[in-house]
């Protein structure tokens, strides 16, 4: 397909979501289907992306709601997936990186589990980044592009405490990395932030007392995976509101 694709009302283009299966992922999906976005409901297995999927799509609206297989800490799986999406739908809009582990929450910084920390870098850093790189090049010819890296306020290095090493250590990569691809693209039309849901009681959050619903903590990722072309870029927002890096 020549040139850069439009997004108006009638057509609101083609939304990516990692780790859609449940959580917070599956009502981004399920908020962005009811928005008139065709979503991709991936997730490691597709055995659960695909319930997932159907039930989004009975959910009524007339969007095409398709799951896709995608495992982030697989590298074989990202760039078969990227593939499959270039195959079919052959476009992209919306990424957004929701996708996560929580491996060593609550551990100390002074005595360490590596291999968990590395296990945690390899989904929530290196997973969100390397899709990111493997579907630029359909984003790159939509003409709204919009990059959401789900990450954390534990992440924030500016008013960083201590324990849960890894879970810290890679949601800040990730609001790096979040940083250089904002300001790599910024001069090609990309939104790319980062967003924190808030504590969200999720399969995740809900273990340690979260109590916010995954309405509501979806719906600040939304709002970035929807933003109009004069909107923010580079940022790290928790509920539409900017919090520190
Ligand atoms: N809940 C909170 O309070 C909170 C706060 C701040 C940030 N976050 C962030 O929000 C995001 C969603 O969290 P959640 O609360 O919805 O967590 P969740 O209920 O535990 O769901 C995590 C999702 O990520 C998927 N996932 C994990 N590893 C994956 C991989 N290698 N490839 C593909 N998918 C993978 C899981 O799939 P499976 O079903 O296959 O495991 C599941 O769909 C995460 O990035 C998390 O760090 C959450």
């Amino acid at each position: 397909m020549a040139g850069r694709q439009a997004m108006d009302d009638g057509d609101r283009g083609v939304a990516l979501v990692t780790g859609a299966n449940r959580g917070i992922g599956f009502e981004v999906a399920r908020q962005l289907a009811e928005r008139g976005f065709a979503v991709l409901v991936s997730a490691r297995d597709v055995a659960r992306a695909q319930p997932a999927a159907e039930e989004i799509a009975r959910g009524g609206g007339e969007a095409s709601v398709t799951a896709l297989e995608l495992d982030v800490s697989s590298p074989a799986s990202i760039v078969a997936a990227a593939e499959r999406v270039a195959a079919d739908p052959g476009r992209l809009d919306v990424l957004v990186n929701n996708a996560g582990v929580g491996l060593d929450f609550g551990v100390s910084g002074t005595d360490p589990d590596f291999e968990k920390i590395q296990a945690t870098l390899q989904t929530n850093f290196f997973g969100a980044y390397r899709l990111a790189v493997a579907l630029l090049p359909l984003l790159r010819r939509s003409g709204h592009p919009r990059i959401v890296n789900v990450s954390s306020g534990m992440g924030g290095v500016a008013e960083m405490g201590g324990w849960s090493p890894g879970y810290r250590v890679s949601k800040a990569a990730m609001n790096a990395m979040t940083r250089i691809l904002s300001t790599e693209l910024a001069g090609e039309g990309f939104k790319v932030n980062s967003a924190c849901p808030g504590f969200v009681a999720t399969d995740m959050g809900a273990p340690m007392g979260a109590k916010k619903s995954v309405k509501d903590g979806a719906a600040g990722i939304v709002w970035l995976a929807t933003l109009p072309d004069d909107g923010p870029t580079g940022g790290f927002f928790r509920d539409g509101s900017p919090v520190a890096f």
